[in-house]
């Protein structure tokens, strides 16, 4: 093949990279590639709809990701989505624009991420979004939203669904969450997450089709002729300038899906990572940098020793609710009823135990996920991330929301999926060959502390009083799912836990396989997302978030990448 080279050469042309070439390439005078395994999708119904959530799972743009067997949660595997297109992951997602709590990317900063704070990041927020606002009808039927929270001249359009239930659920829901303590809250974007509200989606509204990341951020710039998108192109890894003291990059191994050659595309400048937290980290450990143990199992030289590669996974658990509404009524519209309720809502008077039982266990918990990476991650940094979370949790004046409840109601039934937000769990992910595109080893380590199992049960428990309070529970019949039957009313945390552990899955909000942290605690990338002991490469996706977030991901990977973009062209 023709050699190629560009200044910049971004892998992935997903959710994150999309907005590194559109900001990368408004500058003239510099040259984007973007490399991308899946294809163009933007004549694919089961993307464009917007009342098609899970049309396109398990098609030929879901990577379908496996994870090892979960000996802490049920002892199966469990399948991992992610989106292989132009749009990446935004193209297969819940499309749910929320954000994070504001105190949580304070945390990032805490971690000692200087310059990195919700109110460095806020702006960024603002600057990818689009708002479309709501019409009388939602207006009515409960949306709200605080113009100051929110952006109007970002290339993401996000708005209501037209397909927003406007009917009088939302009356009785609102009722019945603060029956139970939790409050409607104007703007679930602004910061502050806790309450209830009917959150936006990343939608064109006036088209009514999806907003993913190809629609917002490439689509309307593919045009500009210094920037070059090589679709149906996997990226095996990248290649290094050997005449260079710290390891620089100079491009990448890609090969086109219809060929059996491989070819050079180089980087004059510098190669951007932004594969996903299931593939970004594989890309790096195929490139020579990450632990030397694993390298060298797979013939690959050591180019950077940085042992952190691919550890600090975090994921969290999806498990459902149903009952039927005894035909009382006939709902219809989409899942945009959510509650994030804390800590406190859901423990009830049962929160100042729990909260010292977790802290107790802190540093068993670090003990266990330092053992669990062959103590690749220390204990005593686990420790110390460990107590920031538990003080976001467990915080008396300032919690974070510990689950999100979000309900469906449709035909004659209401689904109620759920998933508690903040595990302490920490897995990993690895490569098992020297050859790209081979199945990685993933293991999120579901449920391996006792918090993350008490956690997602009792967010089931509070589920099961959201059903049994006035007005919503006049409303309703017989629970389905799980039943009574399966799951007594007073069932005990191990008859919850023997039933969850056959019916949960991944909420698919994999983080932190990269994450940006001080070295000296395990950190792959800088403030600046550079990784560590590389002169040019960085990592721009969910994988560089070193904590999880409450809210959906990608508003804050928009954001995380907007500015990113802009610390690489202060370097410029
Ligand atoms: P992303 O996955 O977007 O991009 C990575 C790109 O790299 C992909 O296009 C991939 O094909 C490509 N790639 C990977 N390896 C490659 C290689 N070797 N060579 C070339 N290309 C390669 N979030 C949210 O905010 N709201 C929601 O409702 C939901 N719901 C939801 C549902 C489901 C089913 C999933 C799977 C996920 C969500 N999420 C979500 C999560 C969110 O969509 C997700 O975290 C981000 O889109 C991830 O963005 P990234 O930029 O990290 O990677």
């Amino acid at each position: 093949a023709t050699p190629v080279s560009y200044d910049y050469v971004i892998v992935g042309a997903g959710t994150s990279g999309l907005v590194i070439a559109n900001r990368l390439s408004e500058l003239s005078n510099v040259t984007v590639a973007v490399i991308e395994a899946g294809d163009s999708v933007y004549d694919n119904v089961n993307v464009s709809s917007t009342t098609g959530y899970g049309l396109a799972f398990g098609t030929a743009i879901d990577w379908a990701y496996q994870t090892t067997n979960q000996s802490f949660g049920g002892d199966i595997v469990q399948t991992m989505r992610a989106g292989k297109a132009i749009g990446g992951t935004s193209t297969i997602n819940g499309m749910a624009y929320t954000r994070a709590e504001d105190i949580q990317i304070d945390a990032w900063e805490a971690l000692g991420n200087v310059g990195w704070s919700w109110e460095v990041l806020f702006p960024y927020y603002k600057k990818s979004q689009q708002l479309q606002i709501p019409t009388e009808a939602q207006a009515a039927a409960g949306v709200t939203y605080d113009a100051a929270d929110n952006g109007f001249e970002g290339p993401l359009k996000v708005g209501w669904n037209p397909a927003l239930n406007v009917g009088d659920v939302h009356t009785v829901l609102n009722e019945t969450y603060a029956a139970l303590g939790v409050q409607w809250s104007e703007d679930v974007n602004s910061g502050r997450m806790v309450g209830y509200n009917r959150y936006p989606s990343h939608i064109d509204v006036a088209l009514n089709i999806r907003e993913d990341a190809g629609r917002a951020y490439y689509y309307p710039i593919a045009n500009r002729t210094n920037l070059h998108l090589y679709p149906n192109t996997l990226a095996h890894r990248m290649t290094w300038d050997t005449t260079a003291q710290i390891p620089t990059a100079n491009g990448v191994v890609v090969q086109a899906v219809n060929s059996t050659t491989p070819y050079t595309i180089s980087a004059n400048k510098e190669v951007i990572l932004s594969a996903g937290a299931l593939a970004s980290p594989l890309l790096l450990e195929l490139s020579g940098v990450g632990n030397p143990a694993i390298l060298s199992k797979y013939n690959i030289s050591t180019v950077v020793d940085l042992p952190t590669v691919g550890e600090n996974l975090q994921d969290q658990t999806n498990t459902g609710l149903a009952i039927d509404t005894a035909g009382n009524t006939s709902y219809s519209g989409t899942s945009d009823y959510v509650a994030y309720p804390t800590a406190a809502d859901i423990f009830g008077s049962e929160i100042t135990n729990i909260s010292a039982t977790v802290l107790a266990a802190l540093p068993s918990y670090a003990a266990t996920v330092a053992a669990a990476s062959g103590n690749v991650t220390k204990a005593s940094d686990l420790l110390s991330f460990f107590k920031i979370q538990h003080e976001l949790i467990f915080s008396t004046t300032h919690p974070v929301p510990i689950a999100e409840v979000l309900l469906t109601p449709s035909g004659t039934a209401v689904d109620c999926e759920y998933w508690a937000l903040l595990p302490f769990a920490r897995g990993n992910i690895h490569i098992t060959s020297a050859t790209a595109g081979v199945p990685a080893a993933i293991n999120p380590n579901y449920y391996m502390l006792d918090w993350d199992v008490t956690g997602q049960i009792q967010v089931a428990k509070f589920i099961r009083e959201i059903f049994a309070t006035q007005p919503f529970a006049g409303l309703l019949g017989t629970e389905t799912k799980p039943g009574f039957d399966v799951v007594p009313q007073n069932a005990t945390n191990a008859q919850w836990q023997a039933w969850n552990n056959g019916v949960y899955r991944s909420n698919f909000h994999p983080v932190a396989t990269a994450a940006m942290m001080p070295k000296e605690v395990g950190g792959v990338v800088d403030t600046s997302l550079k990784v560590y002991g590389t002169a040019n490469v960085r990592v721009i996706d969910a994988s560089v978030l070193p904590f999880q977030v409450c809210g959906h991901l990608v508003s804050t990977l928009y954001a995380v990448a907007e500015r990113a973009a802009d610390l690489i062209k202060s370097e410029m």
